[in-house]
């Protein structure tokens, strides 16, 4: 027997607006990803990409809409109770990484599983498993400054998989790496989503990137549509 419950997607979108001050850089944008699914995300530089996948975090506030992240009303809660949902729930590689300059690369990659409870010896092993799977575990003591773009890249990318989330949100995770590199990303990224059943959300600029994906959508001035 299905129950409402069972039919509603991990993440739902519905009517979701943002403006920053009069102008309106998300409008009625409607969006439904099951667990299992791979989607990507396409559009112009400024057409808004980034600020979607920070309202579904829960990082800003939208103007109007509602979003639903694992049966969470994420655009009526305060700023406890979103974080809360986002640290069970979420992964999240940002553009511009987001590493903690003071902290070595293997903590920095620990941090959601600290912050869920796991005991740190445990935590710091699981983390230098990963980053040895980025091609990253000669690096686990150094500073995030100390790395490369492209290094620095995989260690947010193995810092959004290491707790094994339920929702991915991945923008442009390969726009720093070399062809060979993306694929160990995008293949990182595709097994979360194939073993073990998250939902992926991937903006991305790549053709090769898209190419995983099972749905595409172009995020332009008339909202977002199948691309
Ligand atoms: N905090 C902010 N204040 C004002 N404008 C913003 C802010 N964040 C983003 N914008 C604007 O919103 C638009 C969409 O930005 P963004 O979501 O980063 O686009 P994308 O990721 O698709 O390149 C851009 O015009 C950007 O300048
Ligand atoms: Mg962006």
């Amino acid at each position: 027997m299905t129950t409402d419950l069972a039919r509603t997607p991990i993440l739902r979108i519905r009517g979701l607006g943002k403006r920053y001050g009069n102008r309106w850089v998300l409008r009625g944008v409607d969006l439904d990803i099951d667990t299992g699914e791979l989607v990507a995300l396409l559009g112009e530089s400024g057409a808004g990409k980034s600020t979607l996948l920070n309202l579904i975090a829960g990082l800003e506030a939208p103007d109007e809409g509602e979003i639903t992240l694992a049966g969470a009303p994420i655009h009526a809660l305060d700023a406890d109770a979103s974080a809360r949902v986002r640290r069970r729930t979420l992964g999240f590689v940002f553009q511009a990484f987001h590493l903690i300059a003071h902290l070595s690369v293997a903590h920095n990659v620990a941090i959601p599983l600290l912050l869920n409870g796991v005991e740190q010896a445990d935590a710091l092993r699981r983390a230098q498993d990963l980053l040895a799977r980025v091609g990253l575990g000669a690096r686990a003591a150094s500073r995030p400054s100390e790395l490369s773009g492209g290094e620095q890249q995989r260690v947010a990318l193995a810092r959004a998989l290491v707790h094994q989330p339920a929702v991915l949100l991945a923008d442009e995770p390969t726009g720093n790496l070399d062809p060979a590199t993306a694929d160990i990303a995008l293949g990182l990224l595709a097994e979360q989503v194939r073993e073990r059943g998250a939902a992926l959300l991937m903006v991305t600029h790549s053709e090769h990137a898209a190419a995983i994906a099972g749905h595409r959508y172009r995020l332009g001035p008339e909202g977002l549509a199948s691309a």
